[in-house]
């Protein structure tokens, strides 16, 4: 029997691989709603979300839809992982019903016990560590802005979150340079970083971490930024407006940048603290198409695991 694949890091998928997910991510997008092969025919998905949602449940409940398939969708109160039932107990129910376990959680070993203790694909719909659908998504979008020939280096502003992690994996994965400018004390965690590094390696991109954000901009091809708190940080918000007040992406500091150089963000924003919103509403902000472009990646990505 072949082996089941799952998505939880983006380190399980070879630089190959990703690149035909975004070929692949490209071709739905063209054919949406006409001529897509229904991949998913007859078969369910059940999304769990320990956290709110707007585009990653959007976007996977209408991307199994339209690959033929049902979603079901439940939240955390509903579920209990690790409070009602074990995740290893879920697993081991949900493998005899459905096809596809896409999982938002806090702690990331959620996700990894999912996968391990249940024979059907589980895709990482953000936990504290990653986010990979997300730095698919903004891959995707960078290539129709720039093509895939360009060299590229993006510049990360703000926390080393779970995007932060996940499009530094991205960039060790496909050899594109990557710098994160965040305030002190908030570097990538060294586990995440040396990880990415021994990727890097074989891809030749240069990583890189640096306390200064206009100095990290030099040559860069896309800036990203997110929230200074992330899900689940609440209680820090306070300290955390403080630590990142210079970490700001403005007009002043898009006009550090090279003048071709996009701006993203993986949205939800809070406008007027990490971005402003003549920045995210700027012609150089590509972040509402990052967000449409998770439908197609995330198409592209059930295709993968189920072909
Ligand atoms: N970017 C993203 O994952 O958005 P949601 O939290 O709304 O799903
Ligand atoms: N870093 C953010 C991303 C939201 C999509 C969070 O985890 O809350």
């Amino acid at each position: 029997m072949k082996q089941k694949r799952d998505l939880l890091s983006l380190v399980e998928f070879s630089p190959e691989e990703i690149r035909a997910i975004l070929t692949r991510a490209k071709e739905f997008k063209r054919s949406r709603l006409h001529k897509e092969r229904k991949i998913f025919s007859n078969k369910t998905g059940v999304l769990i979300f320990e956290k709110p949602s707007l585009r990653t449940r959007i976007t996977f409940e209408t991307a199994i839809h339209e690959l033929g398939g049902h979603a079901i969708t439940l939240t955390s109160d509903m579920v209990g992982i690790g409070k009602r039932e074990s995740a290893e107990d879920v697993a081991r129910n949900l493998e005899r019903w459905v096809h596809l376990i896409v999982a938002r959680t806090y702690s990331h070993s959620t996700v990894e016990q999912l996968a391990e203790y249940s024979s059907i694909p589980v895709i990482n719909a953000l936990t504290d560590t990653f986010h990979p659908c997300q730095a698919l998504a903004f891959a995707m979008t960078l290539d129709e802005y720039y093509g895939g020939k360009k060299k590229k280096k993006i510049v990360f502003i703000g926390d080393s979150n779970n995007v932060c992690n996940s499009i530094m994996v991205l960039c060790a994965k496909l050899g594109l340079d990557f710098t994160v400018a965040c305030p002190p004390g908030y570097e990538p965690a060294p586990q995440v970083l040396n990880m990415a590094a021994a990727i890097a390696v074989k891809s030749g991109a240069h990583l890189a971490v640096s306390h200064d954000p206009a100095g990290a901009l030099a040559g860069a091809t896309a800036l990203y930024t997110d929230v200074w708190t992330s899900m689940g940080q609440e209680k820090e918000s306070e300290k955390r407006a403080k630590d990142f007040a210079a970490f700001q992406v403005n007009k002043k500091l898009m006009a550090l940048a090279p003048a071709d150089a996009v701006v993203s963000h993986c949205l939800p924003a809070h406008r007027g603290e990490e971005i402003t919103s003549d920045v995210l509403d700027s012609e150089r902000s590509i972040a509402f198409d990052e967000a449409e472009n998770r439908l197609h990646v995330q198409k592209a990505v059930i295709d993968l695991l189920f072909s």
